[in-house]
């Protein structure tokens, strides 16, 4: 009996439980929009908001209910995120000091999610935190480097009085965090830096610097930013040009980013003219430069940043730089043959030169009396004129080899 009952159960629910959800019923013409609208949390800039929907249980057994949130600055024209919630509360966070509004709305859809009906809006607007116009900090950025630290910079309010003291707290995954180490770098702007691991580079940050004064009511500033935007990697190592003009580098290390993300600048400066090429190269790393002069000497380095999977505001620093020397006109290989092609006859025209010169040496000496050299000739040789040529013109052995007389320096006894 209880069988038949659930079989008839199914039997004659089911189909009317599959085309109750495909029609609207007529109580929905005037869906309620969501009440009690407030914050009942407030960390740092992020709130979190909760509301009644107002919906009867009759509609919400015949619909799936969903709820759209959105948010838009008091200085913005565009409506930002379109979140389709399940329940009746959310956590958001916002830059506080531009004053928010944010909206919550009702919405039914179908079995096959499609719309069915949606409420009006619920509006709430958020005020811009207390303070003084001009007192919060201005022209706020972050910077990400070394792979893990991060500086913050700021410039002061134009009407924060003078003793007016700025502290800057973050905050991300539910923990808010209070910056220790505050800075002025050398163009005057203040900040502030945090060490290695306390941000998750991979998570948006949210950023608060108010400040205090005896004298005026500092204004807060909030700013939110996806961290990996504010990267400055470090730069490109191991830097070098073959031989085949081909330069090649790696990646900076220890960033588990794939190589094709990378985008790489090249500058190549002549140095003869100080004449700079900048070659752009995407996600390789190695470049052959085709463009310069053999014959003249260049410098190359290379910097680096984000700009294919994820865009990044700042190149790295300029890496390690290296020359090219300029070519010889010979190949290498050569330079023996032709250093013997060269050396050979130079040297012999040396030798030669050398001779003639000795023989000048012995015809410019003073002509000796010639009757005494005629008798040796005639007495000594018996008029053989080759034989006392011959012993006539001797080139001295003894003359090219001077006695050298090596002093040695006294050594001196202690
Ligand atoms: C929705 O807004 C319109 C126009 O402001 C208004 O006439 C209507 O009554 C509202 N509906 C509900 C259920 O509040
Ligand atoms: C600045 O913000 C922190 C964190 O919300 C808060 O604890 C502190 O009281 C604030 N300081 C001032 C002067 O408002
Ligand atoms: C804003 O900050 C940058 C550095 O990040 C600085 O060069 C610039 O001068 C600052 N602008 C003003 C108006 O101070
Ligand atoms: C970051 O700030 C620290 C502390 O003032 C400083 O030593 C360091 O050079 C800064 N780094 C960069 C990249 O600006
Ligand atoms: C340049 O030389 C390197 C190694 O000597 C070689 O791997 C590379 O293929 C050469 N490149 C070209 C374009 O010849």
């Amino acid at each position: 009996m209880f069988l038949l009952a659930s079989c008839l159960a199914v039997f004659f629910v089911l189909p009317v439980a599959l085309s109750d959800s495909l029609k609207i019923p007529a109580n929905l013409n005037d869906l309620n929009p969501p009440t009690d609208f407030r914050i009942i949390d407030r960390q740092l800039g992020e709130l979190t908001f909760s509301w009644n929907d107002s919906l009867s249980e009759d509609v919400k057994n015949n619909a799936i209910v969903k709820y759209i949130f959105v948010y838009k600055y008091f200085d913005s024209h565009t409506w930002e995120n379109d979140y389709r919630l399940m329940t009746t509360t959310h956590t958001e966070k916002f830059e506080l000091h531009r004053g928010v509004y944010v909206r919550v709305k009702n919405v039914l859809l179908d079995k096959r999610k499609k719309v069915m009906k949606e409420s009006n809006w619920t509006v709430k607007d958020i005020q811009p935190p207390p303070g003084v116009e001009e007192t919060s900090v201005f022209n706020f950025s972050c910077l990400v480097y070394d792979i893990s630290y991060v500086n913050c910079t700021w410039n002061i309010g134009n009407k924060a009085p003078s003793d007016t003291q700025y502290l800057m707290y973050y905050r991300q995954d539910q923990n808010t965090m209070r910056c220790t180490q505050y800075f002025t770098d050398v163009q005057g702007r203040h900040g502030c830096h945090i060490d290695q691991g306390r941000i998750d580079l991979e998570e948006n940050v949210l950023i608060c610097v108010n400040g205090s004064s005896r004298s005026a009511t500092i204004l807060p500033y909030y700013i939110e930013f996806d961290p990996q935007h504010y990267e400055m990697y470090n730069p490109p190592i191991n830097v070098e040009v073959l031989p085949n003009r081909t330069v090649k580098w790696d990646k900076p290390p220890g960033y588990a980013i794939n190589n094709e993300c990378f985008e790489y600048q090249l500058k190549v400066t002549d140095l003869s003219d100080n004449f700079i090429e900048l070659i752009s190269v995407s996600g390789e790393t190695k470049y052959i430069l085709v463009n310069n002069d053999p014959t003249r000497r260049y410098s190359v380095k290379i910097r680096v940043m984000l700009k294919h999977c994820k865009e990044t505001k700042f190149w790295s620093n300029w890496s390690n730089e290296v020359f090219i020397e300029p070519k010889h006109p010979f190949n290498v290989t050569w330079t023996p043959h032709i250093f013997a092609l060269i050396a050979i006859p130079i040297g012999l025209l040396l030798l030669i030169a050398f001779r003639r010169y000795k023989l000048l040496e012995v015809i410019s000496k003073p002509i000796p009396d010639p009757q005494k050299k005629f008798k040796e000739l005639f007495e000594e040789y018996n008029g053989d004129f080759q034989k006392w040529i011959g012993y006539q013109i001797p080139i001295s052995k003894a003359e090219e080899c001077h006695p050298v007389i090596i002093e040695e320096s006294p050594t001196i006894e202690a």
